[in-house]
């Protein structure tokens, strides 16, 4: 979710406006993803390398996350969707990840749509505390690894691989994001910021997601079965 900053600058409004801005965003694609039945929805807020912001950003980033967390999650309870927040959590102070903690336990069984807010989060930390979860389950073992081995400690182990990528604000790079589950996944890159970023973008995303052919390492003929391949 990128551009809120960008935004806020065009306004003459302090970055923070822009960050206010983009939970409206968040709460529109939510309705969106349950109204066309996307059972996942995964979104990415804060990054590790995003500590490294001004301070007075970080924190009033941390104060947004929680103001949202109070605020939204009977709703979503609510709309059947389940929260879950992956990245290292342990980094947050103890008011932030106790809310985190009820708001995934009070969402638990539900089932219509998977949220998932990746916040302190980054693809190669994911990759590592998975391979140190599996080393520490498998004590015995010394060699013979395969992926599949590790794919049951990845924070997105929930989940089927994703679909579609989405990024906004013209940068067209992963940053860092699911980067293990990327590896097929058809990406989708848009010059409008975050903010302005609205339900007919994403169907615009989602029919260029239509018109692609995922072959999977596959040749065309292969998938149409014009070719006895
Ligand atoms: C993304 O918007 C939101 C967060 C990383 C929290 P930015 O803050 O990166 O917005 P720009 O890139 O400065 O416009
Ligand atoms: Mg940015």
């Amino acid at each position: 979710m990128d551009g809120n900053g960008r935004w806020a600058k065009k306004r003459f409004l302090p970055r923070f406006a822009g960050h206010a801005k983009g939970v409206e965003l968040v709460r529109e694609m939510v309705r969106a993803c349950l109204e066309r039945n996307v059972r996942y929805l995964t979104l990415f807020a804060f990054s590790s390398e995003n500590w490294r912001r001004p301070q007075e950003e970080v924190t009033l980033l941390m104060q947004l996350f929680v103001k949202v967390l109070e605020q939204e999650v009977e709703k979503l309870d609510r709309n059947g969707v389940r929260l879950r927040v992956i990245g290292d959590l342990s980094r947050f102070d103890q008011p932030l990840q106790a809310l985190i903690h009820d708001a995934e336990a009070r969402t638990a069984g539900n089932t219509r749509l998977d949220l998932t807010i990746a916040a302190n989060y980054g693809g190669r930390w994911d990759i590592m505390q998975a391979v140190n979860q599996m080393l520490v389950a498998n004590p015995e073992k010394r060699n013979g690894w395969c992926e599949s081995d590790l794919e049951p400690f990845l924070s997105m182990a929930f989940a089927p691989e994703p679909d579609l990528f989405i990024r906004t604000g013209g940068e067209e790079r992963i940053s860092n994001f699911l980067l293990w589950q990327l590896a097929y996944t058809e990406l989708y890159f848009t010059d409008t910021l975050w903010p302005e970023f609205n339900t007919a973008e994403f169907d615009k995303a989602v029919l260029s997601y239509q018109e692609r052919e995922r072959r999977f390492g596959r040749t065309s003929e292969q998938l149409t079965g014009k070719a006895d391949a």
